[in-house]
């Protein structure tokens, strides 16, 4: 297959790009859709293929080990339906198991946290909040990355397990998400916040009821938009330029639950679902 060598810095330094193939994106459960809905937007005639590892959702209270081990089955399994790039479109993996995937991989691997911090430190004045799973909170992903970027930034994080659930669920428009993001969220707006970061792909699914409880005043990162933005560079000019693509998702379990909240969310029928095992 003939490859492509252009690269980007948040790229795997020994990797190429495939010349066709589609892209795999994947995650825990439907948050990693965020990121899968800007990539389709940003790029609407590249063929997408959707891993959502519904079996196991949550990965945001599991350790890193387990969180490695899962992304790579789930990377092993994208492999072998011949994506050309990786998209970790969840933080939790991306935190725990970036380094692991870009060292074993051959085809480019991006994940959700430097884009993210890149967005965070262009539209903060200086106190970034960032809402994240346990998991990526107990590694710092954020506040190291941002840290690399801006050494003096105040990084505040803060975890927010409740939401992941709530998104699962399709509740994150209810009074029931409202209550849980003021509790999240009052501490980080006490404490000065000019930038509050979704450090979770399922963040944005509540994105309306996030921006509702923190106000105006504070900018919003999503990591969906920027990790989208970083796909295109990365494939830019070997971006597929063809008819409208067929856009496959993969599900470890809960197929009509994935059908039904994956549809509302991209708004669109689901048609080409899979069960599969990992
Ligand atoms: N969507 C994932 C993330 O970005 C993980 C949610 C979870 O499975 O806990 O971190």
């Amino acid at each position: 297959m003939a490859a492509d060598r252009r690269q980007s810095s948040i790229l795997n330094p020994q990797s190429s790009i495939p010349s066709d193939g589609p892209v795999g994106v994947f995650d825990s459960g439907v948050g990693g859709l965020t990121v899968f809905r800007e990539i389709a937007r940003v790029l609407p005639n590249q063929p997408l293929v959707y891993l959502g590892d519904c079996a196991r959702v949550p990965y945001g209270t599991k350790s890193p080990e387990t969180v490695t081990r899962y992304s790579l089955e789930a990377a092993n399994h994208l492999l072998e339906r011949g994506i050309r790039m990786l998209v970790v479109a969840c933080n939790t993996a991306t935190s725990a198991a970036l380094p692991t995937l870009q060292e074993q991989l051959r085809i480019p691997v991006i994940g959700v946290v430097e884009p993210g911090a890149q967005a965070a430190v262009a539209k903060s004045a200086g106190r970034i909040g960032v809402i994240a799973t346990e998991g990526t909170v107990k590694a710092q992903a954020y506040t190291k990355a941002i840290r690399r970027l801006k050494p003096d930034a105040e990084v505040i994080e803060s975890a927010a397990p409740l939401f992941v659930p709530l998104a699962e669920e399709g509740w994150a428009n209810t009074h029931v998400a409202r209550e849980v993001a003021e509790v999240y969220l009052e501490p980080l707006i006490d404490a000065g916040i000019d930038t509050l970061v979704l450090g979770c792909t399922h963040y944005p699914i509540l994105r309306g009821t996030i921006e509702q409880v923190v106000g105006d005043s504070v900018r919003i990162v999503d990591s969906a938009e920027t990790t989208a933005l970083a796909v295109q560079s990365a494939l830019g000019e070997s971006a597929t330029n063809g008819a409208e693509p067929l856009h496959q998702f993969l599900v470890t379990d809960a197929t009509e639950r994935f059908r039904r909240i994956a549809g509302d969310f991209l708004e669109q029928e689901i048609r080409h679902l899979e069960l599969v095992a990992l």
